[in-house]
């Protein structure tokens, strides 16, 4: 792990209340499936350990992080996510970022200061759907999946 060598494959590490963030996270990763991407982990934060969750992000060269806006914040298992993070200063990693809103979309927002410390080389358009799954949040979804061909 100290080496920071990662082999192919993203991580999805996603937050969700109500499953609409959840709904981003299976879109993106059916398309991440059809580019021919064949490592694909799935973390929902609320369910895995964060230490498995963390020993994925150092295995795999991509993460792509997913939360809906709580409280105009992160939602507080992926920000205590993003910070594990931080402090372990990983290296040399790409990154993806969605999310979801209902009033005022503020985690992207957030992710995206997350993004900056982290030196993690952006891959994609962040995805920020308000409410509900749409065809254009569909859309934005697969785009943002395609990105990850070429990494
Ligand atoms: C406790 C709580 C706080 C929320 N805070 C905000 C907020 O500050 N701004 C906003 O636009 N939506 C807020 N929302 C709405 C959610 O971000 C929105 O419904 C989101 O799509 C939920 O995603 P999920 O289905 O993946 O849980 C809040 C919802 C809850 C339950």
């Amino acid at each position: 792990m100290s080496r920071y060598d990662a082999d192919e494959g993203v991580v999805i590490a996603y937050g969700s209340m109500y499953g609409n963030t959840e709904q981003m996270a299976e879109a993106i990763a059916a398309e991440l499936s059809a580019q021919g991407i064949k490592n694909i982990v799935m973390h929902n934060v609320t369910k895995s350990h964060p230490s498995y969750i963390i020993a994925d992000i150092f295995r795999y060269k991509g993460l792509i992080i997913g939360s809906p806006t709580y409280s105009n914040q992160i939602f507080p298992e992926v920000e205590s996510l993003l910070s594990k993070i931080l402090v372990r200063e990983l290296k040399g990693r790409y990154l993806g970022m969605f999310g979801s809103y209902t009033w005022a979309g503020a985690a992207v927002k957030r992710m995206a200061e997350f993004a900056e410390k982290s030196k993690f080389e952006l891959v994609g358009n962040p995805v920020e759907m308000k409410q509900a799954m749409q065809d254009i949040t569909y859309t934005q979804c697969e785009n943002l999946a395609c990105a990850w061909r070429t990494v």
